[in-house]
Protein backbone atom coordinates (compact mmCIF):
# COMPACT_ATOMS: atom_id res chain seq x y z
CA UNK A 1 0.00 0.00 0.00
CA UNK A 2 1.62 2.99 -1.08
CA UNK A 3 2.39 6.09 1.02
CA UNK A 4 0.21 4.42 3.70
CA UNK A 5 1.23 3.85 7.76
CA UNK A 6 -0.82 3.13 11.05
CA UNK A 7 -1.11 6.24 11.74
CA UNK A 8 -1.04 8.27 8.27
CA UNK A 9 -4.72 9.19 8.98
CA UNK A 10 -3.64 11.64 12.00
CA UNK A 11 -2.24 14.01 9.54
CA UNK A 12 -5.70 14.58 7.64
CA UNK A 13 -8.95 16.36 8.58
CA UNK A 14 -11.37 13.94 10.18
CA UNK A 15 -15.40 14.11 11.70
CA UNK A 16 -17.20 12.71 14.43
CA UNK A 17 -14.94 12.25 16.79
CA UNK A 18 -14.41 13.94 20.45
CA UNK A 19 -12.17 15.88 21.61
CA UNK A 20 -9.94 14.83 24.43
CA UNK A 21 -8.96 17.51 27.08
CA UNK A 22 -6.14 15.82 28.56
CA UNK A 23 -3.90 14.35 25.59
CA UNK A 24 -1.51 12.39 27.69
CA UNK A 25 -4.80 10.21 29.05
CA UNK A 26 -5.32 9.17 25.23
CA UNK A 27 -1.99 8.63 24.80
CA UNK A 28 -1.19 6.14 27.67
CA UNK A 29 -4.71 4.44 26.52
CA UNK A 30 -3.48 4.00 23.19
CA UNK A 31 -0.65 2.24 24.76
CA UNK A 32 -2.12 0.15 26.98
CA UNK A 33 -4.63 -0.94 24.19
CA UNK A 34 -1.74 -1.53 21.88
CA UNK A 35 -0.52 -4.36 23.39
CA UNK A 36 -3.15 -6.11 24.27
CA UNK A 37 -4.19 -9.63 22.76
CA UNK A 38 -5.94 -8.90 19.67
CA UNK A 39 -9.81 -9.90 19.12
CA UNK A 40 -9.68 -11.74 16.30
CA UNK A 41 -7.62 -13.35 13.82
CA UNK A 42 -5.76 -12.57 10.63
CA UNK A 43 -7.08 -16.14 9.08
CA UNK A 44 -10.65 -15.40 10.28
CA UNK A 45 -10.55 -12.08 8.60
CA UNK A 46 -9.02 -13.53 5.34
CA UNK A 47 -11.93 -16.34 5.76
CA UNK A 48 -14.48 -13.60 5.41
CA UNK A 49 -12.77 -12.16 2.86
CA UNK A 50 -13.47 -14.99 0.64
CA UNK A 51 -16.90 -15.07 1.61
CA UNK A 52 -17.99 -11.64 1.17
CA UNK A 53 -16.45 -12.54 -2.24
CA UNK A 54 -19.09 -15.33 -2.31
CA UNK A 55 -21.64 -12.29 -1.58
CA UNK A 56 -20.65 -9.89 -4.24
CA UNK A 57 -20.81 -12.99 -6.84
CA UNK A 58 -24.39 -14.37 -5.99
CA UNK A 59 -23.02 -17.83 -4.52
CA UNK A 60 -23.87 -16.60 -0.78
CA UNK A 61 -25.90 -13.90 1.05
CA UNK A 62 -25.19 -11.98 3.62
CA UNK A 63 -27.11 -11.11 6.57
CA UNK A 64 -25.30 -8.45 9.17
CA UNK A 65 -27.18 -7.27 12.34
CA UNK A 66 -27.90 -5.83 16.16
CA UNK A 67 -27.92 -2.60 18.17
CA UNK A 68 -27.53 0.84 16.35
CA UNK A 69 -24.99 0.92 19.50
CA UNK A 70 -24.28 -1.22 22.07
CA UNK A 71 -23.95 0.11 25.50
CA UNK A 72 -22.29 -1.11 28.73
CA UNK A 73 -25.63 -0.89 30.78
CA UNK A 74 -27.41 -3.57 28.30
CA UNK A 75 -23.73 -5.83 28.70
CA UNK A 76 -24.82 -9.23 29.82
CA UNK A 77 -25.24 -12.64 28.71
CA UNK A 78 -28.96 -12.95 28.17
CA UNK A 79 -28.84 -9.76 25.43
CA UNK A 80 -25.81 -11.46 24.06
CA UNK A 81 -28.04 -14.68 23.85
CA UNK A 82 -31.16 -13.53 22.53
CA UNK A 83 -29.90 -11.18 19.73
CA UNK A 84 -27.85 -14.15 18.45
CA UNK A 85 -30.53 -16.43 18.49
CA UNK A 86 -32.58 -14.33 16.26
CA UNK A 87 -29.90 -13.67 13.83
CA UNK A 88 -29.75 -17.54 13.88
CA UNK A 89 -33.42 -17.93 13.41
CA UNK A 90 -33.27 -15.20 10.21
CA UNK A 91 -30.17 -17.08 8.63
CA UNK A 92 -31.88 -20.38 8.95
CA UNK A 93 -34.94 -18.90 7.00
CA UNK A 94 -33.08 -16.88 4.68
CA UNK A 95 -31.06 -20.07 3.88
CA UNK A 96 -34.33 -22.08 3.12
CA UNK A 97 -35.88 -19.47 1.38
CA UNK A 98 -32.76 -19.16 -1.25
CA UNK A 99 -30.82 -22.22 -0.83
CA UNK A 100 -27.37 -20.24 -0.31
CA UNK A 101 -24.93 -20.42 2.46
CA UNK A 102 -25.74 -17.22 4.63
CA UNK A 103 -22.79 -15.20 5.90
CA UNK A 104 -23.57 -14.00 9.41
CA UNK A 105 -22.35 -10.61 11.22
CA UNK A 106 -23.35 -9.37 14.04
CA UNK A 107 -22.89 -5.49 14.68
CA UNK A 108 -21.76 -6.67 18.31
CA UNK A 109 -18.62 -6.39 20.32
CA UNK A 110 -17.14 -3.32 19.43
CA UNK A 111 -20.33 -1.18 18.17
CA UNK A 112 -20.12 1.76 21.26
CA UNK A 113 -19.62 5.12 19.22
CA UNK A 114 -22.07 6.94 17.20
CA UNK A 115 -21.28 10.07 14.54
CA UNK A 116 -24.09 12.37 15.33
CA UNK A 117 -25.87 15.20 13.48
CA UNK A 118 -24.77 17.84 16.08
CA UNK A 119 -21.90 18.15 18.01
CA UNK A 120 -23.44 19.95 20.62
CA UNK A 121 -27.14 18.90 22.35
CA UNK A 122 -29.42 21.74 23.76
CA UNK A 123 -32.19 21.01 26.08
CA UNK A 124 -33.57 23.90 28.06
CA UNK A 125 -30.64 26.47 27.02
CA UNK A 126 -28.52 24.29 28.72
CA UNK A 127 -25.71 23.39 25.75
CA UNK A 128 -23.90 19.83 26.16
CA UNK A 129 -21.36 18.32 23.73
CA UNK A 130 -23.64 14.94 22.05
CA UNK A 131 -23.41 11.78 23.54
CA UNK A 132 -21.52 9.93 20.77
CA UNK A 133 -21.51 6.13 22.22
CA UNK A 134 -20.22 4.42 25.27
CA UNK A 135 -17.11 4.56 23.77
CA UNK A 136 -16.93 8.36 24.16
CA UNK A 137 -18.97 9.59 27.10
CA UNK A 138 -22.00 8.64 29.08
CA UNK A 139 -25.66 9.71 28.03
CA UNK A 140 -26.50 11.41 31.08
CA UNK A 141 -27.39 15.33 30.23
CA UNK A 142 -24.80 16.87 32.58
CA UNK A 143 -20.96 18.17 32.04
CA UNK A 144 -19.12 15.45 33.77
CA UNK A 145 -20.66 12.62 31.95
CA UNK A 146 -20.87 14.36 28.39
CA UNK A 147 -16.82 14.97 29.08
CA UNK A 148 -15.24 12.42 27.07
CA UNK A 149 -13.41 10.04 28.73
CA UNK A 150 -10.07 7.86 27.27
CA UNK A 151 -10.69 4.74 29.61
CA UNK A 152 -14.22 3.90 27.83
CA UNK A 153 -11.75 2.74 25.01
CA UNK A 154 -10.52 0.24 27.68
CA UNK A 155 -13.59 -0.84 28.62
CA UNK A 156 -14.89 -1.54 25.47
CA UNK A 157 -12.11 -3.65 24.53
CA UNK A 158 -12.80 -5.31 27.73
CA UNK A 159 -16.69 -5.48 26.80
CA UNK A 160 -16.06 -6.43 23.16
CA UNK A 161 -13.54 -9.55 24.43
CA UNK A 162 -15.69 -11.10 26.48
CA UNK A 163 -18.70 -10.65 23.97
CA UNK A 164 -16.95 -12.43 21.13
CA UNK A 165 -15.99 -15.10 23.70
CA UNK A 166 -19.57 -15.74 24.33
CA UNK A 167 -20.49 -15.35 20.80
CA UNK A 168 -17.30 -17.93 19.85
CA UNK A 169 -19.30 -20.34 22.50
CA UNK A 170 -22.31 -20.41 20.57
CA UNK A 171 -21.18 -20.16 17.30
CA UNK A 172 -19.44 -23.52 17.84
CA UNK A 173 -20.50 -24.91 21.35
CA UNK A 174 -23.53 -26.27 20.57
CA UNK A 175 -25.87 -23.02 20.21
CA UNK A 176 -26.13 -23.16 16.68
CA UNK A 177 -26.77 -27.10 16.16
CA UNK A 178 -29.54 -27.11 13.39
CA UNK A 179 -31.04 -29.95 15.79
CA UNK A 180 -31.95 -27.21 18.32
CA UNK A 181 -33.56 -24.67 15.65
CA UNK A 182 -37.11 -25.30 17.61
CA UNK A 183 -34.85 -23.57 21.30
CA UNK A 184 -34.04 -20.44 19.59
CA UNK A 185 -37.28 -19.36 19.43
CA UNK A 186 -37.58 -16.43 22.28
CA UNK A 187 -40.65 -16.59 24.67
CA UNK A 188 -42.32 -13.32 23.60
CA UNK A 189 -42.83 -14.55 20.45
CA UNK A 190 -44.42 -17.51 21.17
CA UNK A 191 -48.23 -17.10 19.91
CA UNK A 192 -47.50 -14.78 17.01
CA UNK A 193 -47.79 -15.80 13.36
CA UNK A 194 -44.29 -15.20 12.42
CA UNK A 195 -43.38 -17.82 15.63
CA UNK A 196 -46.00 -20.59 13.77
CA UNK A 197 -44.77 -20.18 10.48
CA UNK A 198 -41.33 -20.04 11.60
CA UNK A 199 -42.45 -23.63 13.22
CA UNK A 200 -43.50 -24.86 10.43
CA UNK A 201 -40.05 -24.07 8.99
CA UNK A 202 -38.31 -25.95 11.71
CA UNK A 203 -40.23 -28.76 11.19
CA UNK A 204 -39.53 -29.07 7.23
CA UNK A 205 -35.77 -28.85 8.31
CA UNK A 206 -35.69 -30.80 11.23
CA UNK A 207 -37.45 -33.88 8.39
CA UNK A 208 -34.82 -33.35 6.29
CA UNK A 209 -32.07 -33.89 9.55
CA UNK A 210 -33.87 -37.15 10.10
CA UNK A 211 -33.41 -38.12 6.56
CA UNK A 212 -29.84 -37.08 6.68
CA UNK A 213 -28.99 -38.74 9.97
CA UNK A 214 -30.49 -41.55 9.00
CA UNK A 215 -27.77 -41.42 5.81
CA UNK A 216 -25.21 -41.49 8.27
CA UNK A 217 -24.37 -37.58 8.45
CA UNK A 218 -25.02 -36.23 12.01
CA UNK A 219 -24.34 -33.34 14.38
CA UNK A 220 -21.68 -35.20 15.94
CA UNK A 221 -19.79 -36.58 12.49
CA UNK A 222 -20.94 -33.55 11.08
CA UNK A 223 -19.52 -29.95 12.18
CA UNK A 224 -21.48 -28.03 9.43
CA UNK A 225 -24.60 -28.98 11.27
CA UNK A 226 -23.46 -28.39 14.92
CA UNK A 227 -21.65 -25.29 14.27
CA UNK A 228 -21.97 -22.16 12.67
CA UNK A 229 -18.86 -18.91 11.29
CA UNK A 230 -20.08 -16.08 13.32
CA UNK A 231 -18.36 -12.83 12.46
CA UNK A 232 -18.13 -9.51 14.25
CA UNK A 233 -18.30 -5.59 12.36
CA UNK A 234 -18.65 -2.33 13.82
CA UNK A 235 -18.47 1.48 12.76
CA UNK A 236 -14.72 2.15 12.66
CA UNK A 237 -15.52 5.55 13.69
CA UNK A 238 -12.86 6.40 16.66
CA UNK A 239 -9.43 5.47 14.69
CA UNK A 240 -7.42 5.44 17.85
CA UNK A 241 -9.47 2.54 18.91
CA UNK A 242 -8.79 1.14 15.99
CA UNK A 243 -5.19 2.27 15.30
CA UNK A 244 -3.92 0.68 18.44
CA UNK A 245 -5.46 -2.97 17.65
CA UNK A 246 -4.31 -2.54 13.70
CA UNK A 247 -1.57 -5.13 13.94
CA UNK A 248 0.69 -6.87 11.36
CA UNK A 249 0.12 -10.30 9.90
CA UNK A 250 3.03 -12.17 11.40
CA UNK A 251 1.66 -15.99 11.33
CA UNK A 252 1.61 -15.98 7.52
CA UNK A 253 2.39 -15.15 4.29
CA UNK A 254 0.45 -11.95 3.54
CA UNK A 255 2.50 -9.37 5.35
CA UNK A 256 -0.45 -6.76 5.68
CA UNK A 257 -1.70 -4.76 8.21
CA UNK A 258 -5.67 -5.80 9.84
CA UNK A 259 -7.55 -4.35 11.98
CA UNK A 260 -7.95 -7.28 14.82
CA UNK A 261 -10.89 -5.30 16.66
CA UNK A 262 -13.49 -7.11 14.74
CA UNK A 263 -13.43 -9.24 11.40
CA UNK A 264 -14.80 -6.14 9.39
CA UNK A 265 -15.22 -2.80 10.05
CA UNK A 266 -17.29 -0.25 8.11
CA UNK A 267 -17.14 3.36 6.89
CA UNK A 268 -20.33 5.60 8.04
CA UNK A 269 -22.06 7.90 5.52
CA UNK A 270 -21.24 11.07 7.39
CA UNK A 271 -17.01 10.14 7.20
CA UNK A 272 -16.85 8.84 4.25
CA UNK A 273 -15.19 12.26 2.53
CA UNK A 274 -11.99 10.66 0.01
CA UNK A 275 -9.64 12.90 1.44
CA UNK A 276 -10.25 12.60 5.09
CA UNK A 277 -8.51 10.36 7.66
CA UNK A 278 -11.28 7.45 7.67
CA UNK A 279 -10.99 6.54 4.06
CA UNK A 280 -7.18 7.16 4.90
CA UNK A 281 -7.29 4.55 7.60
CA UNK A 282 -9.73 2.00 5.73
CA UNK A 283 -7.55 1.71 2.69
CA UNK A 284 -4.94 0.95 4.53
CA UNK A 285 -6.18 -2.11 6.34
CA UNK A 286 -6.65 -5.84 4.43
CA UNK A 287 -10.05 -6.59 6.33
CA UNK A 288 -13.19 -6.57 4.63
CA UNK A 289 -14.94 -3.05 4.47
CA UNK A 290 -18.28 -1.54 4.23
CA UNK A 291 -18.94 1.78 2.69
CA UNK A 292 -22.24 3.34 3.83
CA UNK A 293 -23.90 5.39 0.79
CA UNK A 294 -26.81 7.38 1.22
CA UNK A 295 -28.62 9.75 -1.17
CA UNK A 296 -26.20 11.93 -1.44
CA UNK A 297 -23.50 9.92 -2.93
CA UNK A 298 -22.98 10.67 -5.87
CA UNK A 299 -21.76 8.40 -8.92
CA UNK A 300 -18.15 9.30 -9.99
CA UNK A 301 -17.55 10.27 -6.07
CA UNK A 302 -18.38 6.63 -5.60
CA UNK A 303 -16.05 5.26 -8.21
CA UNK A 304 -13.06 7.22 -6.63
CA UNK A 305 -13.83 5.88 -3.55
CA UNK A 306 -14.07 2.17 -4.78
CA UNK A 307 -10.76 2.84 -6.66
CA UNK A 308 -9.15 4.52 -3.73
CA UNK A 309 -10.25 1.89 -0.90
CA UNK A 310 -9.83 -1.46 -3.44
CA UNK A 311 -7.34 -0.42 -5.77
CA UNK A 312 -6.74 -4.29 -6.71
CA UNK A 313 -9.91 -4.70 -7.49
CA UNK A 314 -9.95 -7.42 -5.09
CA UNK A 315 -13.49 -9.26 -4.83
CA UNK A 316 -14.93 -9.56 -1.13
CA UNK A 317 -12.67 -6.45 -0.12
CA UNK A 318 -15.08 -4.18 -0.33
CA UNK A 319 -19.04 -4.05 0.17
CA UNK A 320 -21.49 -1.33 -0.34
CA UNK A 321 -24.34 -0.05 2.14
CA UNK A 322 -27.22 1.52 0.75
CA UNK A 323 -29.33 3.67 2.59
CA UNK A 324 -31.12 5.45 0.56
CA UNK A 325 -34.54 5.53 1.98
CA UNK A 326 -37.78 3.69 0.86
CA UNK A 327 -38.95 6.71 -1.32
CA UNK A 328 -35.64 7.28 -2.78
CA UNK A 329 -34.11 3.82 -3.03
CA UNK A 330 -34.95 3.43 -6.78
CA UNK A 331 -34.03 6.97 -8.24
CA UNK A 332 -30.94 7.22 -6.04
CA UNK A 333 -29.45 3.37 -6.37
CA UNK A 334 -29.96 2.62 -9.82
CA UNK A 335 -27.29 5.61 -11.05
CA UNK A 336 -24.94 3.97 -8.85
CA UNK A 337 -25.55 0.49 -9.75
CA UNK A 338 -24.99 1.54 -13.26
CA UNK A 339 -21.97 3.55 -12.70
CA UNK A 340 -20.22 0.80 -11.14
CA UNK A 341 -21.42 -1.85 -13.38
CA UNK A 342 -19.95 0.13 -16.38
CA UNK A 343 -16.74 0.19 -14.53
CA UNK A 344 -16.35 -2.93 -13.79
CA UNK A 345 -14.86 -2.64 -10.38
CA UNK A 346 -15.79 -5.57 -8.19
CA UNK A 347 -18.29 -4.82 -4.87
CA UNK A 348 -20.78 -6.76 -3.03
CA UNK A 349 -23.98 -4.85 -2.38
CA UNK A 350 -25.64 -4.59 0.65
CA UNK A 351 -29.53 -3.22 1.85
CA UNK A 352 -29.85 -0.78 5.08
CA UNK A 353 -33.35 -0.32 5.47
CA UNK A 354 -33.23 1.48 8.09
CA UNK A 355 -31.19 4.72 8.36
CA UNK A 356 -32.70 6.72 5.26
CA UNK A 357 -36.37 6.15 7.17
CA UNK A 358 -35.68 7.08 10.33
CA UNK A 359 -38.77 9.48 11.61
CA UNK A 360 -40.29 11.82 14.60
CA UNK A 361 -43.29 10.21 15.73
CA UNK A 362 -45.90 13.19 17.43
CA UNK A 363 -44.54 11.57 21.03
CA UNK A 364 -41.21 12.73 20.08
CA UNK A 365 -39.84 9.27 19.48
CA UNK A 366 -37.47 8.66 16.88
CA UNK A 367 -38.65 5.29 15.05
CA UNK A 368 -39.17 3.46 12.14
CA UNK A 369 -42.01 1.92 9.99
CA UNK A 370 -42.11 -1.29 9.07
CA UNK A 371 -43.31 -0.43 6.21
CA UNK A 372 -40.87 1.77 4.93
CA UNK A 373 -38.66 -1.00 5.65
CA UNK A 374 -40.29 -3.78 3.91
CA UNK A 375 -40.35 -1.37 0.80
CA UNK A 376 -36.64 -0.48 0.56
CA UNK A 377 -35.69 -4.09 0.83
CA UNK A 378 -38.45 -4.55 -1.76
CA UNK A 379 -37.10 -1.87 -3.67
CA UNK A 380 -33.44 -2.56 -3.61
CA UNK A 381 -34.23 -6.07 -5.11
CA UNK A 382 -36.12 -4.07 -7.76
CA UNK A 383 -33.31 -2.36 -8.97
CA UNK A 384 -30.78 -5.38 -8.75
CA UNK A 385 -33.35 -7.17 -11.19
CA UNK A 386 -33.30 -4.29 -13.26
CA UNK A 387 -29.92 -4.01 -13.83
CA UNK A 388 -29.36 -7.64 -14.14
CA UNK A 389 -26.75 -7.50 -10.98
CA UNK A 390 -26.75 -8.74 -7.43
CA UNK A 391 -28.35 -7.75 -4.43
CA UNK A 392 -25.91 -9.38 -1.85
CA UNK A 393 -26.98 -8.87 1.54
CA UNK A 394 -29.01 -6.87 4.43
CA UNK A 395 -28.00 -4.55 7.41
CA UNK A 396 -30.08 -4.20 10.16
CA UNK A 397 -30.59 -2.80 13.17
CA UNK A 398 -31.90 -5.51 15.61
CA UNK A 399 -32.56 -7.09 19.32
CA UNK A 400 -33.52 -10.26 20.51
CA UNK A 401 -35.02 -7.73 23.60
CA UNK A 402 -38.70 -7.52 23.30
CA UNK A 403 -38.85 -3.77 22.86
CA UNK A 404 -41.30 -1.13 20.85
CA UNK A 405 -39.30 0.98 18.48
CA UNK A 406 -40.21 0.70 14.88
CA UNK A 407 -43.54 0.50 14.45
CA UNK A 408 -45.46 -1.81 12.15
CA UNK A 409 -45.73 -5.22 11.28
CA UNK A 410 -48.13 -8.27 12.38
CA UNK A 411 -47.58 -7.82 16.15
CA UNK A 412 -48.38 -4.28 15.23
CA UNK A 413 -46.49 -1.33 17.47
CA UNK A 414 -48.30 1.51 17.56
CA UNK A 415 -46.81 4.65 17.86
CA UNK A 416 -48.75 4.93 21.27
CA UNK A 417 -46.99 1.58 22.20
CA UNK A 418 -43.72 3.37 21.29
CA UNK A 419 -43.24 4.77 25.15
CA UNK A 420 -43.74 0.64 26.56
CA UNK A 421 -40.47 -0.35 25.89
CA UNK A 422 -38.02 2.08 24.15
CA UNK A 423 -34.50 1.17 25.35
CA UNK A 424 -32.22 1.88 22.35
CA UNK A 425 -29.46 3.85 23.34
CA UNK A 426 -29.61 5.67 19.36
CA UNK A 427 -31.26 4.64 16.84
CA UNK A 428 -35.00 2.31 16.94
CA UNK A 429 -34.32 -1.26 16.49
CA UNK A 430 -36.47 -4.44 15.04
CA UNK A 431 -37.67 -6.59 17.82
CA UNK A 432 -37.68 -10.35 17.55
CA UNK A 433 -40.91 -10.32 15.97
CA UNK A 434 -40.12 -7.73 13.52
CA UNK A 435 -36.90 -9.46 12.87
CA UNK A 436 -38.54 -12.28 11.48
CA UNK A 437 -40.91 -11.11 9.50
CA UNK A 438 -38.82 -9.15 7.47
CA UNK A 439 -36.63 -12.62 7.00
CA UNK A 440 -39.20 -14.27 5.74
CA UNK A 441 -40.26 -11.57 3.21
CA UNK A 442 -36.58 -11.81 2.11
CA UNK A 443 -36.87 -15.66 1.87
CA UNK A 444 -39.53 -15.14 -0.41
CA UNK A 445 -37.40 -11.86 -2.36
CA UNK A 446 -34.32 -14.64 -2.63
CA UNK A 447 -36.62 -17.72 -3.86
CA UNK A 448 -38.26 -15.60 -6.47
CA UNK A 449 -34.82 -13.65 -7.75
CA UNK A 450 -33.36 -17.55 -7.85
CA UNK A 451 -36.28 -18.87 -9.58
CA UNK A 452 -36.59 -21.30 -6.85
CA UNK A 453 -39.92 -22.54 -5.85
CA UNK A 454 -39.24 -22.51 -1.71
CA UNK A 455 -42.83 -22.08 -0.58
CA UNK A 456 -42.21 -21.31 3.14
CA UNK A 457 -45.56 -23.00 4.48
CA UNK A 458 -47.98 -24.39 3.20
CA UNK A 459 -51.29 -22.54 4.63
CA UNK A 460 -52.05 -19.24 4.53
CA UNK A 461 -51.26 -18.44 8.23
N1 LIG B 1 -23.06 -24.51 9.14
C1 LIG B 1 -24.13 -24.04 8.28
C2 LIG B 1 -24.21 -22.51 8.31
O1 LIG B 1 -23.68 -21.90 9.20
C3 LIG B 1 -25.47 -24.62 8.69
C4 LIG B 1 -25.94 -24.13 10.01
C5 LIG B 1 -25.65 -24.66 11.25
C6 LIG B 1 -26.82 -23.02 10.23
N2 LIG B 1 -26.28 -23.96 12.22
C7 LIG B 1 -26.98 -22.93 11.63
C8 LIG B 1 -27.45 -22.12 9.37
C9 LIG B 1 -27.77 -21.92 12.17
C10 LIG B 1 -28.23 -21.12 9.93
C11 LIG B 1 -28.41 -21.03 11.32
O2 LIG B 1 -24.79 -21.92 7.42
MN1 LIG C 1 -28.08 3.57 13.71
Amino acid sequence: MIDWQIDSWRKLPIKQVPEYNDQNHITQVEKELSIRPPLVFAEEVRRLRKRMADVAEGKAFLLQGGDCAESFAEHNANNIKDSFKVLLQMAVVLTFGSALPVIKIGRLAGQYSKPRSSPLEVIDNVSLPSYRGDMVNDMAFNDQSREPDPERLLKVYDKSASTLNLLRAFASGGMADLTKLHEWNLEFVRGTKEAEKYKELADKITFSMEFMNACGMTPENTAQLRETEFYTSHEGLLLNYEEALTRKDTITEEKGWFSTSAHMLWIGDRTRNIDEAHVEYMRGIANPIGLKCGPSTDPDDLLRLIEKLNPLNQPGRLTLIARMGSSEVYSKLKPLISAVKKSGLIVGWCCDPMHGNTVKASSGFKTRKMNDIMTEVKGFFDVHKEMDTIPGGVHFEMTGQNVTECVGGVYEVTETNLADRYHTHCDPRLNATQSLELAFLLADLLSDNRNISRKLVSTAC
